[in-house]
C-alpha cells in the first residue's frame, strides 16, 4: 500500500493544488510509492480548476478540481499536511477522534515554513520535501 498524503490549503486552488503536483512529481523521480491528492479546509472553490497563474512554469502538470476536506478522509489518508498554521488549526478541530491521520505542517518536512496564504500577497511557492 502507497503511504497517502492529503495537501490541504484554504481554497484549493493555490497552494495545494501545487502541492500535489509538486509531491508526485519527487515521488516519480524518485521511485517512491506515495499516494498524492489535495483539498481545502473552506468550500468556496469545490469544483473550479487551480488558479491560472499554477500554469506550469517548471513543466509539471496540474490537472485537479478543487475539493473540501471531510472528516473521512482523517480514517483514510496516512497524512493531512497543511500549508500555513490556521490550515493545521482547523484541521485538527475537524479530525475525529478515531483519526489514523497525522495532521502536521507540509513545510515541517522541508523548512518548518508555513506557505503565506496568496490572497494577502505572499509569493506562491511549495517545499520539495526531503523524503
Ligand atoms: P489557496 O488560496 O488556499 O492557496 O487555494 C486561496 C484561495 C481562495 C481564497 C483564499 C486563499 N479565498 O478566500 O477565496
Amino acid at each position: 500500500m502507497p503511504t497517502s498524503v492529503l495537501i490541504v490549503c484554504l481554497g484549493n486552488i493555490c497552494r495545494s493544488p501545487m502541492g500535489e503536483a509538486v509531491l508526485k512529481e519527487v515521488a516519480k523521480q524518485r521511485g517512491l510509492d506515495v499516494s498524492v491528492q489535495s483539498a481545502g479546509t473552506a468550500g468556496y472553490h469545490v469544483g473550479e480548476e487551480p488558479d491560472e497563474r499554477l500554469l506550469p512554469k517548471h513543466n509539471i502538470p496540474i490537472n485537479h478540481e478543487a475539493q473540501q476536506v471531510g472528516r473521512e478522509d482523517f480514517r483514510t489518508f496516512d497524512y493531512i499536511l497543511g500549508s500555513d498554521a490556521n490550515n493545521v488549526r482547523d484541521l485538527e478541530r475537524l479530525k475525529p477522534k478515531d483519526a489514523k491521520a497525522t495532521v502536521a505542517l507540509w513545510g515541517s518536512f522541508d523548512d518548518g515554513r508555513p506557505i503565506a496564504d496568496p490572497y494577502y500577497g505572499g509569493i506562491v511557492s511549495s517545499p520539495v520535501p526531503k523524503l
